[in-house]
């Protein structure tokens, strides 16, 4: 379903300050994987969905979605095939449009069907009907302006666009990381729902170790631009807090002892 193989992704190729983001990362998911993503800060974790988004130009290796080979495919080519979910909840909706404005956009996505802004009464059935999953009375309110709604509706609402037209895979990057606890909980558990009734393929990245077990069937764990954990099934849901934290912390004492290696 999606194939990343060798990828390698610079910042500042060549100047002083290069940065390799990611090293020869290869990563296949199969359809309906839900992969969480963690690592710490700088690891890599929101390059490598970029990358699969289009938002930089790979510097090594090839990416496939869905059997397309969409390596030197443009950011706006590969969005028809991906839905996507930012930490910022202001980022995934339009605050001066009405609900029904912000997901028919969403709906033309990759239809080539123009920007208009009309809603056609045949979709606002459908959109009335994928708001009903949210459970928030938001199908009400379908002529209201989004900037009237809090964070968490938004972000609701941000989920629900981003899986209107099915995507090949949604990518959501720390997009509970901005809400307070309790609403972060709640989104997460839409997540959950949204993707289990689609069945969409998917690559979460958190901060929460726990969010990170508790969700999805594969965990993937990224540590200065490379995979070290890549584990699903039995052995994901028998994994614990600690045995992440461990392996976390034997990557980093491996990095201070190569570090050292240079410096010797
Ligand atoms: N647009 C960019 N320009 C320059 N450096 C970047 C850019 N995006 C990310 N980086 C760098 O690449 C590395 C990986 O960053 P990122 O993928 O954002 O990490 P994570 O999401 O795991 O915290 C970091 O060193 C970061 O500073
Ligand atoms: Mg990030």
């Amino acid at each position: 379903m999606i194939r990343i193989e060798g990828y390698t992704q610079y910042f500042h190729r060549g100047g002083v300050n290069e940065i390799r983001a990611l090293e020869q990362v290869d990563l296949h998911l199969a359809k309906g994987d839900f992969v969480t993503l963690i690592g710490s800060n700088g690891a890599g974790k929101s390059t490598l969905l970029n990358g699969l988004a289009g938002v930089h130009r790979a510097d090594e290796g090839q990416m496939w979605i869905g059997g397309r080979n969409v390596t030197d495919w443009p950011e706006h080519r590969r969005a028809a095939y991906i839905g996507r979910v930012f930490q910022d909840p202001l980022v995934g909706t339009c605050a001066s449009l009405s609900i029904e404005q912000n997901m028919a956009l969403s709906f033309k996505r990759g239809q080539g069907r123009g920007l208009s802004l009309g809603v056609k009464q045949q979709d606002r059935g459908f959109f009335r009907e994928q708001l009903q999953i949210l459970g928030l009375g938001l199908e009400d309110r379908l002529k209201a302006s989004v900037g009237l709604l809090s964070g968490g509706q938004r972000q609701a609402l941000t989920m629900v666009m981003a899986t209107l037209i099915e995507p090949e895979v949604l990518l959501l990057d720390e997009h509970t990381a901005a809400l307070d606890p309790k609403t972060a909980r709640q989104i997460l558990e839409l997540t959950g729902q949204i993707v289990a009734i689609k069945q969409l393929t998917t690559m979460m990245v958190t901060h929460n170790m726990a969010q990170a077990l508790a969700y999805g069937n594969r965990l993937v764990m990224l540590h200065q631009g490379g995979i070290i954990l890549d584990v699903s099934g039995e052995e994901k849901k028998n994994l614990t807090v600690e045995d992440l934290l461990a392996q976390f912390y034997t990557a980093q004492g491996e990095a201070f002892a190569s570090d050292r290696a240079l410096l010797c």
